[in-house]
C-alpha cells in the first residue's frame, strides 16, 4: 500500500479514537477509557506522522518522547489535586508555544502562498496570546501574581489597540514574509496581548479562562496544522478547540455570565453587596446536630469550595457511611460551578471513593429538596445563595442554585458569615430552618463522626 494511503488511514483511526475518548471521558465510570484511547489515538498519529516526514534524526525524536513522557510522568504524581487548574494552564501554554514555534518553522517551508502564510501567522498569533496568557493565569491560581483584577483606566483602549497592532503586523507578515522584523513584531505583540487580556481576570474566574485559553490553543494547533498540511494536527486542534468552547458556554451558563462579562467585568473586584437581609442568625453546636442527624432519614450534602480547602472529602465519605449504617439515606448534591474548576467536587469526592452514583447533578437534586430531612452545606455559599432567587438587583440574581432551603432542616459548615467567590450576602444563613455550625469544616466533619460513632 503506498505511503501515503497508510497515513491517511491511520490519521483517520487516529481522529475517530480522539473522538470516542472524547465520548467516555463524558461519564465517571468510562473516563479512564477514554483517556486511553484518546493517548492510543495521539501515538499512532505521531508515529504515522514519522513514517511520513522522516526528515529529523530519530534520536531527537527518541529524545523528546523520554523528555517528555518523564516531566508528564512526574507532574501528574507531584502535583495535589486541588492544583489540577495550575496544571492544566500550563499544559495550555506548553500547547501555544508549540504552535506557535512549528509556525516560526513552517516559515522555512518552500512553497508558502497567501493562505499558508496566513496559517503561520494564526499560529504564531493565537499560539502566543494561549502561552503568554496560560501562564498569567498559572501565576494568578498558584497565588505568584495577585488573584485580584488588575484594572487601570484606558486598559479597554490600550488592549483594543495592541489587538489592532496584531492584526495589521498580520498583513505586513502575510505581504512580506522574507521580513525578519514582521515575525519579531508577530511574537512579541501577540504574547503582549495574552499578558494584557488576562491581567483585568480575578483569580477565581481563572477556570472559565483556562478553558478559553484550551480552545485557543486548540486552534493554534489547527492553524498549525493547516500550515505544516498536516491533516491529524487539524481534527486534532479543531476538537480541542471546540469541545474548550463548549466548556467555557457550560460555565457561563451554570454562572448566569456572559463570557464578556467573565472577561471584561473585573469581576470579583468589587462587592455587590445589595439589600438588607432580615432574620437571626442560628448557631448551633455539634453536639446538638447529632441528635438532628441521628434522627434523619434523608441526608442530602452540598459540597463547594470551602470543602477542598479544608480537604474534608474524606471525613464527609465517613460522615456518610455512619449515617447510612443508622439507615439513613445519603445523596451529594453538585453543583455545575461547585469549587473553583469544572467537576471540582466530583473529582474531590471521587478521591475520597465516594460511589458516583450518589453524586446528583443540580436539576435532578432541586424537585426532590422538599423530602430531605437534613441538607448538610459544607463549605458552599454562592451555589446555594437565596438571593439568587429572592433579591431582584443581585448581581447573582437568575443564576441557578441548589435549593439547599427547601430541605426541612439545614446545616450550613463555614467558618464565619463571610460571603463566597460573588462577595454577596446569602439570605439562606437566615432562615427559620437554617442553623450554623461555625468552624473548620473538617474539624466539625470530625466533631460530627466522633458524636454519631459514640
Ligand atoms: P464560594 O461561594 O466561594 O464559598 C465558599 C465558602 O467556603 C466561603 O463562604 C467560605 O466561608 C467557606 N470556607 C472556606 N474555607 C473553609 C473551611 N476551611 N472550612 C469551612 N468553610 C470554608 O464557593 P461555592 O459555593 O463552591 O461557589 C463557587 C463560586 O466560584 C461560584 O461563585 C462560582 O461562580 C465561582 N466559580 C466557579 C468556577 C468553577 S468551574 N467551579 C469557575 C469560576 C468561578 P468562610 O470563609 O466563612 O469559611
Amino acid at each position: 500500500m503506498p505511503t501515503v494511503i497508510l497515513i491517511n488511514l491511520s490519521y483517520t483511526v487516529a481522529a475517530v479514537l480522539f473522538i470516542l475518548g472524547l465520548k467516555f471521558l463524558g461519564n465517571p465510570d468510562t473516563a479512564r477509557r477514554g483517556n486511553a484511547l484518546s493517548s492510543l489515538g495521539m501515538l499512532l498519529a505521531v508515529v504515522v506522522t514519522l513514517l511520513d516526514h522522516a526528515i529529523i534524526d530519530y534520536r531527537w525524536i527518541l529524545l523528546g518522547i523520554v523528555a517528555g513522557t518523564l516531566i508528564g510522568a512526574f507532574a501528574a504524581r507531584l502535583i495535589a489535586m486541588t492544583a489540577m487548574p495550575e496544571l492544566v494552564a500550563l499544559f495550555n501554554g506548553f500547547g501555544g508555544i508549540a504552535s506557535l514555534l512549528v509556525g516560526c518553522i513552517a516559515l522555512s517551508q518552500s512553497q508558502l502562498d497567501r493562505f499558508i502564510l496566513l496559517t503561520i501567522f494564526m499560529s504564531i498569533m493565537i499560539g502566543g496570546v494561549t502561552f503568554s496568557g496560560s501562564l498569567v493565569a498559572w501565576g494568578k491560581l498558584s497565588e505568584r501574581i495577585t488573584g485580584r483584577p488588575l484594572v487601570f483606566n484606558g486598559q479597554r483602549f490600550v488592549n483594543g489597540g495592541l489587538l489592532l497592532a496584531n492584526i495589521v503586523c498580520g498583513v505586513m507578515f502575510v505581504q512580506h514574509p522574507e521580513q525578519t522584523l514582521w515575525l519579531v513584531l508577530a511574537v512579541l505583540l501577540s504574547t503582549s496581548l495574552g499578558v494584557m487580556t488576562l491581567l483585568p481576570i480575578g483569580g477565581a474566574d481563572m477556570p472559565v479562562v483556562i478553558s478559553l485559553l484550551n480552545s485557543y490553543s486548540g486552534l493554534a494547533a489547527c492553524a498549525a496544522g493547516f500550515a505544516i498540511s498536516n491533516n491529524i494536527l487539524i481534527v486534532a486542534g479543531s476538537l480541542v478547540g471546540a469541545s474548550g468552547i463548549i466548556l467555557t458556554n457550560i460555565m457561563c451558563k451554570a454562572m448566569n455570565r456572559s463570557l464578556a462579562n467573565v472577561l471584561f467585568s473585573g469581576f470579583g473586584a468589587a462587592s455587590g453587596a445589595s439589600k438588607k437581609i432580615e432574620g437571626d442568625v442560628k448557631a448551633i453546636s455539634t453536639e446538638d446536630a447529632f441528635y438532628i442527624l441521628e434522627a434523619a432519614q434523608s441526608v442530602v450534602v452540598i459540597p463547594g469550595y470551602g470543602m477542598a480547602v479544608a480537604q474534608a472529602q474524606h471525613g464527609v465519605k465517613e460522615l456518610q457511611g455512619l449515617l447510612e449504617k443508622n439507615g439513613c439515606e445519603v445523596v451529594y448534591a453538585i453543583h455545575p460551578v461547585a469549587g473553583r474548576m469544572p467537576g471540582h467536587m466530583n473529582v474531590l469526592l471521587a478521591e475520597a471513593d465516594v460511589p458516583y452514583d450518589l453524586l446528583l447533578e443540580m436539576d435532578d437534586i432541586n424537585p426532590r429538596m422538599e423530602t430531605f430531612d437534613v441538607a448538610i452545606v459544607i463549605g458552599a455559599n454562592d451555589v446555594v445563595n437565596t438571593a439568587a432567587r429572592e433579591i431582584e438587583n443581585s448581581p447573582i440574581y437568575g443564576m441557578p442554585i441548589i435549593n439547599a432551603d427547601y430541605a426541612r432542616t439545614v446545616f450550613v459548615l463555614k467558618r464565619s458569615m463571610a460571603s463566597g467567590f460573588a462577595g454577596l450576602d446569602n439570605p439562606l444563613f437566615y432562615k427559620d430552618n437554617t442553623r450554623m455550625i461555625f468552624g473548620d469544616a473538617k474539624e466539625t466533619v470530625n466533631k460530627l463522626i466522633r458524636e454519631l460513632s459514640s
